[in-house]
């Protein structure tokens, strides 16, 4: 399963980009707000720093206005993908951007139904989000298992990113689910590394060590 980071903050993906498990970032416009910047400004940051897929959204929420935006998105590095949300206009701008080689990530997915149209129009990836199903009493792992079974089925290229992950049992469940990415915020990243008897280990190994010196 590939790794993508969800943030716009340039430490967060250095840092684990030297980890060495990168494989792409999202962003979306709280994400970009949160950092006090604006998307192009900030993609053009990122695309400087690590040579893996960038997520940047559209403000648009017209067909026309989304290909002109996703167009322009594009036009700042060739990892750029332009994420559309869900929606008749995105479809409709789906299938011009994709049809002229520009990679679509349709957001804000909340049904294997809205995925299924995503995939017909011509995205490169959906992005169904887990917690924020979990939020309304949904079971969001659910989502992404019926939308990977569904293009599974009917062999679309268009691939599963597990999108909104508050903790590193979504991660499980979308590895299990056979998704192909997970975007994951920082410290659900730092989670997954540790695991206390991985810490109680190493200090058990430095005690025996230091002890054997003696
Ligand atoms: C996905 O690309 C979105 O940026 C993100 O996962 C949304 O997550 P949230 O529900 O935690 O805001």
């Amino acid at each position: 399963m590939k790794i993508f980071i969800d943030t716009a903050n340039l430490d967060m993906i250095s840092e684990i980009n030297s980890w060495g498990i990168l494989d792409g970032v999202t962003t979306n416009p709280s994400l970009i707000a949160k950092e006090g910047t604006d998307t192009k400004t900030r993609v053009n940051e990122i695309a400087r720093i690590v040579d893996v897929p960038i997520s940047a959204e559209v403000m648009a929420v017209d067909a026309e206005g989304m290909v002109k935006e996703g167009r322009e998105l594009a036009s700042i590095h060739p990892n750029v993908n332009v994420k559309l949300p869900m929606g008749i206009e995105a479809l409709k701008a789906t299938k011009v951007l994709s049809s002229e080689g520009i990679d679509v990530n349709v957001t804000l997915i909340f049904s294997a139904q809205q995925a299924l149209l995503a995939a017909k129009a011509g995205a490169r990836y959906v992005s169904p989000f887990v917690g924020r199903l979990d939020d309304i009493g949904m079971y969001g792992s659910e989502v992404i298992r019926q939308i990977t079974e569904v293009f599974y089925n009917y062999g679309f290229d268009t691939e599963v990113i597990a999108a909104s992950i508050r903790g590193p049992i979504h991660v499980l469940e979308a590895a299990s689910a056979g998704c192909d990415i997970a975007t994951i915020p920082y410290n659900v990243l730092q989670q997954m590394v540790s695991h206390p008897k991985t810490d109680e280990g190493i200090r058990n190994f430095i005690k025996d060590y230091e002890k054997s010196k003696k």
